[in-house]
Formats: C-alpha cells, structure tokens, sequence
C-alpha cells in the first residue's frame, strides 16, 4: 500500500541532511508542501536551501521542537500528514564535553513531537498519517572486526549522543506499540555531500587541505564507518515514508566500509591533483591526535531488508560520490566561508528577523 502524502513536516530541514532532503523531495513531489521547523543552532544554515525561496511548495518557521503550542499549530494549520523527523544534536565529540542539550533535543524534543503527533493524528484532521524517526546505526553500539548491524541487533549506545538517539526511538516505538500511532523509524550510517557541517570527517579534511591546516586524526585511524552519499539517503528516507509499513525498522547503508585513515589519505589524493599541489604533499598535513573518548571502533549496516522489502539501494558509487562532493566544496567556497566565519547566521537576521539581533 503506498502512502502519499499531501503536507509534510520535516524538522531540522536547515541541517545537513534535512536540507538535502528537502531538494530531493520537493523535486520528486510536486503536488506536496513542505514545512520546515528548525530552530537554527549553530549547525542550522538557511544558506542551504535558498534556491527554495518564493517556492510556494516550502514554507520556513523557525522554532524549537520543544515548543508544544508551535507544533501542534503547524500540524492543525498545514494540515500535515507526515513528520520527517531529522532535528537533533547530531555531533559525537559536542555529546562528550556537552551532553545536556542532546537529551533536551533528542530526547525530550522528540517525546513533544511524538505527543502532538498523536494528538493530531488521533483528531482524525488527515486521512493517513506517518511520523518518520531518521536515525542512526550509532544505536547499536559498536562491531568487531566482522558483522554487520541488522534491525534485530539490540540497541546498546555507547556516546551521549547514541543513547539520546536510541531513547528517541524507543519512545517513537514506544508510541506505536501503545497507542497504535503509525510511526517509522530508519537508522543510517554515515553521510557524505553537499552542506556537511565542516566539523564533520569529510568537510573538514576537504577545508583544512584547501587552508594547509593539519589533519588531525582520532587515535590510530583504524575504526571503520560505512559512508553512504546523502542523496542515495534522500531517496532512501522518501521510500520508507511512501512503502513502508506502520511500526516498520529500516536500515539504510552503502555497503562501504572504509578506515578513518583510508579515507583521509584518499581525500588528500584526490586534492593534491585538484590544487595542483605534489603528489603525496596533503598527506603531509596528517596530525595523529588523541582518542575520542569512547570511539566506536566499527559500524557496518546490513540494508538487505529495505533492498528486499522496498526495492531501494545506493545509486552512487563512492568514488564517484566522493569526487563530486570534493568538486562541491571547491565551487562553494564561499558557502564554507560562511560557515567558518559565521556569517550564515546572520543571512537569517536579514532574511527573516529585519536585521534584528
Ligand atoms: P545537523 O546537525 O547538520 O542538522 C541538525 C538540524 O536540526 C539543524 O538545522 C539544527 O538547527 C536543527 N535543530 C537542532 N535542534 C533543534 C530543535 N530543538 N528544534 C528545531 N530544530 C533543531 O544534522 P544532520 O547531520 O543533518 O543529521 C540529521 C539527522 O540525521 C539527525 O537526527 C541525526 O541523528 C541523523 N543522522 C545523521 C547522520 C550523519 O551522517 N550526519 C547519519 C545517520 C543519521
Ligand atoms: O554513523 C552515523 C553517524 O555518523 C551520525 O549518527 C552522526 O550524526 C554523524 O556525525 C556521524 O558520526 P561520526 O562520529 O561517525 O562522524 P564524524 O565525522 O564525527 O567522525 C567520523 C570518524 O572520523 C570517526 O571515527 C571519528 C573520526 N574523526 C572525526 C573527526 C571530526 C577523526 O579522526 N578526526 C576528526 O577530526
């Protein structure tokens, strides 16, 4: 049975993957509005999705997930059919020095979600309803050296940040269980493209190379991540909105494991021919740094069950997608230069507050 829905929420759409999200979706459905909470922490950028302004498809409210009245607001007024759920703290190192605000979001931000979604859902104001749960394989902790995580791999966070997002989601299975509400819930493993906040791996190897600043590499550079290009999850997060079924877990990866270290000789590779520079001179600029307390040591996802069920696998190759993303970054310097001065923060005054502080 497919879902179509008429009038989305997607929170946190000013963020890496929201942004890139909104896009994709709104390029696929042209019969479908979208509306856009998000509060614009530091990670918020609206530099993001100007070339959605005037689309009268989207539509921009900034405010907390947090915010009851707000929300439940927004879901009577644009009679919202789906909530895309992607706010959230989303930064592992910030979860060590500062965990409050990762229960405050991830948490608690949910469980208000979750309520009014309820509440307007069981209204009876829109004939189908979906709240969509975007997660992470971090909630399964961490593997060995073989395995892979399945959606049966019992929940066992290991950082701040991985057990605020396995809280969430058992509130959000929680609320299917309990009351019936026909809820999703889909765990990625990690992204890569356009928009990536450069304190990430990627974004911010690819702006230190640019800038000769060191590279600095967590403990021995041997824990592996999976890394799956954020259009390829796009496309994945709108199939499990439209196809899956009510209560339903998905895992979605690339099936591309690469160690820390790999990833970053690679991108220094493909800089130095892209900067004119020496063959082998970035890897130069490659610092060995203390440990991330708590550093999962491996993540791999099994997505067979979203291949088999819904048809959906990664279209990007990652050489491919790395190349691209690479090229991004050097045609968007002055976006990265927005970010690392801080002056997308003030587009928003300009935008949308008249210049207010
Ligand atoms: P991000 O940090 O780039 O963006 C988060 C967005 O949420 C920002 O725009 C921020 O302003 C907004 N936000 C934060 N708190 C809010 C609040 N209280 N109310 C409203 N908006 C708020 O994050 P991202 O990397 O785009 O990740 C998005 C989601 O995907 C997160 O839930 C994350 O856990 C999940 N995820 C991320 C990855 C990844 O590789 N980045 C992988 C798997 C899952
Ligand atoms: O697996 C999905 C997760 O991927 C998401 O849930 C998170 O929101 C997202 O931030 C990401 O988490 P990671 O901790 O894996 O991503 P990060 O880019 O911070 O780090 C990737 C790996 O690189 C990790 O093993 C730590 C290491 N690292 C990271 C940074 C920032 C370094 O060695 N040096 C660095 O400077």
């Amino acid at each position: 049975m497919t879902f179509i829905p008429t009038s989305v929420l997607v929170t946190g759409g000013a963020g890496f993957i929201g942004s890139n999200f909104i896009h994709s979706f709104i390029a696929n459905n042209s019969d479908c509005t979208v509306t856009n909470l998000d509060c614009l922490t530091y990670a918020g950028n609206l530099k993001n999705l100007t070339a959605l302004e005037g689309n009268p498809h989207y539509r921009f409210v900034k405010g907390d997930i947090g915010d009851a009245a707000l929300v439940a607001g927004i879901l009577a007024d644009q009679r919202i059919d789906a909530v895309v759920h992607f706010a959230a703290e989303s930064h592992v190192d910030r979860s060590i020095t500062g965990p409050e605000i990762f229960v405050r979001t991830n948490v608690l931000g949910t469980q208000v979600l979750l309520e009014e979604s309820r509440k307007h859902w069981q209204s009876g104001a829109v004939a189908a309803f979906r709240f969509l749960q975007i997660s992470t394989d971090e909630v399964y902790g961490s593997l060995g050296d073989t395995g892979y995580f399945t959606e049966e791999t019992p929940l066992a966070a290991n950082s701040p940040y991985s057990a605020s997002k396995a809280g969430a989601d058992l509130l959000v299975r929680a609320y299917h269980e309990t009351f019936g509400m026909p809820t999703l819930n889909t765990r990625c493993s990690n992204n890569y493209g356009p928009y990536h906040f450069p304190e990430k791996l990627i974004p911010l190897l690819i702006h230190n190379i640019i800038n000769r600043k060191p590279l600095p590499v967590y403990g021995d550079g041997l824990n592996i991540r999976d890394w799956l290009h954020v259009r390829d999850h796009a496309v994945a997060i709108e199939t499990v909105l439209k196809t899956a079924a009510p209560g339903a877990v998905y895992n979605i990866g690339g099936n591309n494991e690469w160690k820390n270290i790999d990833i970053v000789n690679l991108v220094c590779d493909l800089l130095d021919s892209r900067l004119r520079r020496a063959d082998g001179e970035n890897r130069g600029l490659i610092t060995f740094v203390k440990d991330r307390l708590g550093h999962d040591r491996r993540y791999a996802i099994d997505a067979s069950r979203l291949k088999a069920d819904l048809g959906w696998g990664p279209s990007y190759t990652f050489e491919q997608g790395i190349a691209e993303t690479i090229d991004w970054y050097l045609a968007n310097q002055e976006w990265v230069a927005g970010v690392t001065s801080g002056a997308y923060r003030e587009y928003y005054k300009n935008q949308y507050d008249g210049g207010a502080a």
